[in-house]
């Protein structure tokens, strides 16, 4: 008897060591698979719901959007010293993201992502004249582009995903044709955003999409980004004229502050570029997703990714930011050069430029874009 009950004691240390061992894998295996998808009221707009979606994978990272404007609202990710901080600009209600004058923080861009020139272009002969808000230049989709409009949303099944889904009708800002567009949000167990963007008209237009999310890798700690040191993969990049609208040569970066090919601070030739960067840079690139650029801030230790299916981006250095913007996370004052953009992009103008690729979508065809922004630190 007396045996007995030891050996049972044994077999139930036995048992309750291997419940140990396996509820601690549980629980890896539950951290891994954690993602979590929470949702939460943003105000209205143009009397319909604006809603929060916070993405959270298993490692705690948190990537929240809204459907106006399918737009970022927070990356929050850890430094090397464990801290957590918001990447990205944004603003603490729905108030800031419509307010005149906010520069695109976060937003998705269409139909035209960049510059046209005059708004102007054509297809098959006819001329189209897209909307101008722009030192008469159109500029991201016109007065109300892609970023000012309410998109449908849809969690998608596994906790990751968030899929909105836009209809801009033939005409709209002077563009033809029916366009049915759709952006997948997914934050993966990696520390990756990944964003899949899906297009198809019923008539031939252009078609540029965009992510416009301003990066400080400090988390408001900065107020600039000249510290951070970028890279692109790129040789060439695609001069501008005054206004900003691409002059058609492209040009070698060797030898002038356009070259990123290695790492280099953001400071280090910025007041030689008028005004700071604004240029799109021509990627050194096959077809498919590749990594193409990276961005690595020393204090933080963070470190960001960008892998696109794109030829282009478009280093922005957040010139004309210029600290006016009202209801800012916080109460940040965001002023010339506190963020960066890199957006993935065919080349600015490229209607109107038959060197460049084309940035044509036929009916029947199926636009397909992927960019990936990777989050970790070093
Ligand atoms: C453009 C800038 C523009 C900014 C607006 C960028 O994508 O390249 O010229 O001022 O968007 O926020």
């Amino acid at each position: 008897m007396k045996k007995n009950v030891v050996g049972s004691l044994l077999l139930l240390c036995f048992l309750s060591i291997v419940d140990m061992a396996c509820s601690n894998n549980n629980s890896n295996t539950n951290s891994m698979s954690t993602a979590k998808i929470t949702t939460q009221s943003f105000g209205t707009f143009e009397g319909k719901p604006v809603t929060e979606y916070t993405l959270t994978n298993g490692n705690g990272m948190q990537v929240s959007l809204i459907n106006y404007g399918a737009t970022l609202t927070k990356i929050i990710t850890q430094a090397k010293d464990s801290t957590w901080g918001d990447v990205i600009t944004g603003y603490d209600s729905l108030a800031g993201y419509v307010q005149e004058g906010n520069p695109y923080f976060g937003a998705t861009i269409g139909r035209f992502a960049n510059r046209i020139a005059k708004g102007t272009y054509t297809i098959d002969g006819v001329t189209y004249k897209a909307a101008l808000n722009n030192n008469g230049q159109s500029l991201h989709g016109g007065l109300k582009g892609f970023d000012k409009v309410l998109w449908d949303a849809i969690i998608l099944p596994g906790d990751s995903s968030v899929q909105l889904n836009y209809l801009s009708k033939d005409g709209e800002e002077g563009y033809p044709g029916n366009l049915k567009v759709q952006v997948v949000y997914t934050l993966t167990a990696n520390n990756a955003v990944k964003i899949e963007y899906t297009a198809s008209t019923d008539k031939t237009t252009v078609l540029n999409l965009t992510n416009h999310a301003y990066f400080n890798l400090t988390a408001g700690k900065s107020p600039n980004i000249y510290d951070h040191l970028v890279q692109i993969n790129a040789d060439k990049y695609t001069p501008v004229d005054a206004s900003l609208i691409p002059t058609g040569e492209i040009l070698e970066v060797k030898g002038t502050p356009m070259d990123f090919t290695q790492p280099k601070r953001v400071g280090q030739d910025i007041d030689k570029v008028t005004g700071g960067y604004d240029h799109n840079w021509v990627l050194n690139k096959e077809e498919g997703l590749q990594e193409i650029a990276n961005v690595y801030e020393p204090t933080s230790g963070r470190y960001l990714t960008v892998a696109t299916t794109e030829p282009g981006i478009q280093f922005y250095s957040g010139n004309f930011l210029t600290g006016s913007l009202t209801g800012t996370k916080n109460g940040i004052i965001y002023n010339k050069h506190y963020a960066l953009t890199l957006e993935t992009q065919h080349f600015p103008d490229a209607p109107n430029q038959p060197s460049f690729p084309s940035t044509l979508l036929k009916p029947g065809e199926t636009y397909h874009q992927t960019t990936v922004y990777t989050f970790s630190t070093k």
